[in-house]
């Protein structure tokens, strides 16, 4: 069977607040700074170059202006191409190989269920930037109506009002849809309906519009159940989720869960007993690989402390805190935090400019 190498004890809302007080962020995104951002059909890939000095922990960059830093984070392409989040509290050199030749990119990290709860309009513009990725990159599934009603709010906030030259000039230079030239004339029908909406206004609405969809923010992590059947496991605000196809079928609220932990390629959730019944008490999924289990395991600490912690220390449930194998637990704030820090500090925030879209 081999020793658990990561365990991660479910606790209930209001529990422990883990991790260090890092305010730490990641980088900026604002253009001109030491880090330089760029726009390439609509992803927003950061090529750090400072990241050759690799020696320097990533908590020693500011955030720019992204107050709400927590909901980001930088994920970087492993040898196998997959996207992992860059753990802010170690070294790059720990984690990336070779840094000069890694692409990184910032990323939403943390969806919440409501774009409400984003309480800075700058958030909201880089959420509406992460959804328009994710619609490129066909991940934000939705129906080609809905897709264009989406694009049509994109289009709003990149060039403002309705005018038929004009739309039909972005469109012919930006792809914001994968089947966008099916749906051309429906968007500019749509756009047409905007009129006077501001650029935050529009995020908005593609925030509200997204958030509504099955796929929001949803990141499929293959595995196969008990029986050898591929499904895709995903978490999210509430809990885990189990895929099959772009088909939900399973949750597992956080209520529900007393523990995750990992042996090799093995996830395993453990449940409260009086879910279960009295039959099995924790399930098993496999993953690809070692390294794919925990970087499924690793999000999913970081998922649950984010939404379900608080920052009120509790000793007296960190005395009971079980844990073996991997210490990894999230080390940002949590978002309760996070909107207190807002709510304290909103009035010194600092002003903010949109990209450009390069034609
Ligand atoms: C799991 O997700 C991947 C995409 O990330 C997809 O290629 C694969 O078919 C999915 N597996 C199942 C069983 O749905
Ligand atoms: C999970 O919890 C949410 C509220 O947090 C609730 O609306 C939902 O019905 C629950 N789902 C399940 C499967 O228990």
């Amino acid at each position: 069977m081999g020793e658990i190498e990561g365990s991660y004890r479910v606790l209930p809302t209001p529990g422990t607040r883990l991790g260090a007080q890092f305010n730490a962020g990641i980088s900026t995104l604002e253009p001109g700074q030491s880090l330089s951002a760029n726009m390439i059909s609509g992803n927003l890939y950061l090529f750090i170059l400072i990241l050759s000095q690799m020696l320097i922990p990533l908590e020693m960059f500011t955030i720019g202006n992204i107050m709400e830093s927590d909901y980001f984070g930088l994920e970087f392409q492993n040898t196998q191409m997959n996207w992992v989040w860059l753990e802010p509290t170690k070294l790059i050199m720990r984690q990336v190989r070779r840094p000069a030749n890694t692409l990184f990119r910032l990323s939403v990290k943390f969806f919440p269920p409501d774009p409400g709860q984003l309480q800075e309009e700058y958030t909201r513009y880089l959420f509406s930037l992460q959804m328009k990725r994710d619609l490129i990159e066909g991940r934000l599934i939705c129906s080609e109506n809905t897709g264009a009603l989406l694009a049509s709010h994109l289009v709003q906030s990149e060039i403002g009002d309705y005018d038929d030259a004009a739309d039909r000039e972005f469109l012919k230079t930006n792809r914001v849809l994968p089947y966008q030239d099916k749906v051309e004339d429906k968007i500019m029908e749509l756009h047409r309906r905007h009129l006077g909406h501001t650029p935050a206004e529009s995020d908005f609405q593609i925030l509200e519009i997204a958030r509504k969809l099955e796929m929001y923010g949803v990141r499929f992590h293959p595995a196969a159940d008990r029986e050898g059947t591929k499904i895709n496991l995903s978490v999210a605000h509430m809990g885990l989720q189990v895929f099959q196809g772009n088909t939900k079928i399973n949750t597992f609220n956080w209520s529900k869960i007393r523990k995750l932990s990992f042996k090799r390629k093995r996830f395993l959730i453990k449940l409260h007993p009086e879910v279960h019944g009295p039959h099995q008490d924790t399930l098993e999924f496999m993953m690809g690989s070692r390294d794919q289990c925990k970087i499924f395991w690793k999000i999913c600490v970081e998922y649950h402390s984010f939404f379900r912690l608080f920052d009120q220390p509790q000793p007296k449930n960190k005395a009971k805190l079980f844990t073996r194998g991997s210490s990894f637990r999230y080390s940002g704030r949590t978002q309760k935090q996070l909107v207190e820090f807002v709510k304290e500090n909103g009035a010194k925030r600092t002003p903010y400019q949109r990209f450009v879209t390069v034609y």
